[in-house]
């Protein structure tokens, strides 16, 4: 028999949050809907469907190729046409996020836009996990399922382009939008992004790798609709040397242009060296088109395009919205007045054209906007299994977890999380098509027999004495993040409210079990005092589900921290550094960490963290052994030594030689990974993959990757900080033990 829960004040609901967090989209969009019309040519998103929209036009022979086609088009454009498809509608139609301008004389189409990247912005859509609980799955495979599913509801809303991946590096725990990404590592946030990417393009939707570059905080302090004065994503100026770039900041977008052939990027707010990323020539035209050969659009974030001369030159091809630098006027008025413009903006219209034919835009009907067509039970499946495999188990003193439902017959469910659907604030908000909240979940799976009893925490004692009489204590806590502003403190919430109340349920029962719902690293004063702690991320809506599964035994919790979580705000790189972060007076931002970033700083200064970077329990355990190494790849055994199934994930370090005593090197970097499932007593040769790459830096004397010749450490583990097996391989002939 289950007891009838008792439910206190909090409703099951979303959280307060959903009020405030459309976003900067939403919010201007509001002002700006007053007194506009609707689309250019007064169409809905998505027409009639057809076989192709593309006319009967010389450009729509499908023989020839994309660039053939888009010759053929950009001749037959006049100058008003070129200039009318840089700047988007300001009233996108029908929830998108934006609309490009179509040119009906050649049916050229509207193009339409959504947010992402966690679920589609648009109505209601399947909300799934954040991007740093993709991450923590370490699972490309997941990732590209992700980017299916994500990919799918884009193009039945009517959407074209899908603004995702965001695989901005988490750079402060602070960060508003910490959530959004893929954490700490350039190597893991790249298989990420390239996995997200593949998945949404093989819907045939556009998809759009943001941020670039550079863009980490939000900035703190201020009044709404003016938060984050301090260090404002818009206003900030990011100080950052060529090597820090290279080899941390940039490796992601890389990817997502060599590897996944990512249609468009968008650049992003903030001034780089003094110039910002949308009118960014070193970003924008040397790096991204001249190293790494990108042949798509950039597009400008919203608001991030300032001037029209600075942006064109700059290499920015479309601003979706609003129409600031690229209106007509003044992107007449640049014309006029720079010589040899035309060929430039030949070269805009042109990176737009390709792209949308060698995506097939032309030769398809308009995806309909008919979310009938969604397979919502099935995206919600994958929506869970996926945070299944998120959901990191950092601490399980005496086994506590799984629950054991033969002896835990009454469970104290506590705390502002436990009946709620979290997730965080901002343009990557989704509505969901539904949701389970951690109690609903816990309720169904416990079953007759188990007493499920509820207290939302808000007053401790009341919350300590329910705990006390429970056979385990289940503690939902919570952080907040959103877009726009960053977060006070690192605390959960800089009341401390619920750090108390987690001190008082553990001291009521010590069979407490912490359960975190955060999307970056939190303090956890607290975790000596409780037995375990999971941490579940904002976990999508099916989060409810996943978190009952892992607590009952139902799933072997596998994920790993793709973030490291300090012991203490003072160990961050950037503690007491103001020029760091969140700005100094000027609002510049020193990223004097350099390529000591996120573990390889907590690693070069010997801090313990509390939980470190790639760390994660399992129900089970592993041992590694028999580790062979050679340039081309690594091969390790791992054998699961406990009595249940579960997944390893496998994670290599290369440990790289000081080039000269003036660069410094990190202990050691990410450079291949492999989830792998395990039966009891099972073990398997993993293989992982190296190359060049894996081994190189950059050099900055000479502009270009260099491998050192040293001696290289190569350290095979289930986490940055626990590398049971070692070798080390000689390069450039150098001799090593
Ligand atoms: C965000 C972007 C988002 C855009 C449209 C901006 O405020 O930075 O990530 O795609 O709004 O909603």
């Amino acid at each position: 028999m289950t007891v009838p829960i008792l439910r206190s004040t909090l409703s099951r609901t979303m959280t307060r949050r959903a009020a405030i967090g459309a976003g900067l989209f939403g919010i201007v969009a509001t002002l700006l809907a007053c007194g506009q019309s609707s689309t250019p040519d007064g169409t809905a998103s998505a027409s009639a469907d057809g076989p192709s929209r593309c006319g009967e036009h010389p450009w729509c022979d499908t023989s020839l190729s994309a660039d053939e086609r888009t010759e053929l088009l950009l001749a037959a454009l006049t100058q008003d046409e070129k200039v009318a498809l840089m700047g988007g509608n300001n009233h996108p139609a029908a929830g998108h996020t934006g609309v490009g301008a179509g040119i009906a004389r050649l049916d050229i189409p509207l193009i339409y836009y959504t947010d992402g990247p966690l679920g589609i912005r648009q109505g209601k859509a399947t909300a799934m996990p954040a991007g740093i609980a993709l991450a923590a799955t370490w699972n490309t495979d997941a990732a590209q399922r992700y980017g299916a599913l994500v990919g799918d509801e884009a193009k039945h809303k009517g959407n074209d382009v899908l603004f995702g991946p965001a695989a901005d590096l988490l750079r402060v725990p602070l960060a508003g939008r910490g959530f959004e990404g893929y954490g700490e590592d350039p190597w893991l946030a790249a298989r990420m992004a390239v996995h997200y990417i593949r998945g949404v393009q093989q819907q045939g939707v556009i998809a759009d790798f943001k941020h670039y570059a550079d863009y980490t905080q939000e900035g703190q302090i201020g009044v709404p609709p003016l938060t984050g004065l301090i260090g404002a994503r818009v206003l900030v100026n990011v100080i950052v040397d060529e090597r820090t770039q290279r080899e941390i900041h940039l490796p992601a977008a890389r990817a997502a242009v060599q590897e996944a052939n990512v249609g468009t990027i968008m650049c992003s707010y903030p001034r780089i060296n003094g110039t910002y990323a949308c009118e960014n020539p070193f970003l924008l035209r040397d790096v991204l088109r001249d190293d790494w050969g990108f042949r798509g659009y950039v597009l400008a974030d919203y608001l991030a395009a300032h001037n029209a001369a600075a942006s064109f030159q700059g290499g920015l091809d479309f601003e979706p919205w609003p129409p600031l630098a690229y209106r007509p006027f003044e992107l007449n008025a640049v014309l006029a007045a720079t010589p040899d413009s035309a060929a430039t903006l030949d070269d805009h219209v042109r990176n737009m054209l390709r792209t949308w034919f060698a995506f097939g835009v032309f030769d398809r009907a308009a995806y309909m906007d008919d979310d009938t067509r969604i397979d919502k039970a099935a995206h919600a499946d994958t929506a869970q299994a996926i945070e299944e495999q998120a959901i990191t188990l950092l601490q399980n003193d005496g086994e506590l977890l799984p629950l054991d439902t033969g002896r835990v017959k009454r469970i104290a469910v506590i705390g502002p999380a436990a009946d709620v659907y979290q997730f965080g604030g901002g343009s990557s908000q989704v509505d969901p098509f539904s949701m389970v909240t951690p109690l609903q979940g816990i309720v169904a799976r416990a079953g007759d027999g188990v007493a499920v009893v509820h207290d939302d925490g808000r007053i401790a004692s009341r919350a300590a004495a329910i705990a006390a009489d429970a056979d385990v204590a289940l503690v939902f806590v919570a952080n907040r993040q959103i877009e726009g502003r960053d977060q006070l403190c690192m605390s959960l919430d800089c009341t401390g409210a619920q750090d108390r109340l987690i001190e008082a349920v553990a001291t009521a029962n010590p069979a407490t079990a912490v359960i975190l719902q955060t999307g970056a690293p939190v303090l956890m004063p607290w975790r000596q005092r409780v037995r375990a702690i999971l941490e579940a991320w904002f976990p999508g809506q099916q989060g409810g589900n996943a978190i009952a599964r892992v607590l009952f035994g139902d799933i072997n919790p596998s994920g790993h921290l793709p973030v490291t979580f300090p012991d203490s705000a003072d160990d961050l790189p950037t503690a007491g550094r103001a020029d760091q972060y969140p700005a100094d007076l000027l609002q510049n931002v020193h990223f004097r960490e350099g390529v000591l970033f996120g573990y390889r700083w907590y690693d070069a200064k010997n801090i313990a963290p509390a939980f470190p970077f790639g760390f994660g329990l399992s129900y089970t355990t592993f041992a590694y052994s028999d580790l062979d190494v050679s340039p081309s790849g690594a091969s390790v055994t791992v054998r699961n030594t406990g009595a249940r199934a579960g997944a390893a994930v496998v994670q290599l370090y290369v440990g790289m030689p000081q080039p000269s005593p003036d660069i410094i090197q990190p202990p050691h970097q990410l450079k291949a990974f492999r989830r792998v499932s395990l039966a009891p007593g099972e073990a398997a040769r993993v293989a992982l993959p190296l190359d060049t790459s894996s081994f190189s830096y950059w050099d900055t004397a000479s502009g270009a990757w260099a491998v050192a010749p040293g001696c290289y450490e190569i350290a095979v583990g289930a986490s940055s900080r626990e590398l049971p097996v070692r070798a080390t391989l000689p390069m450039g002939g150098a001799q090593c033990d």
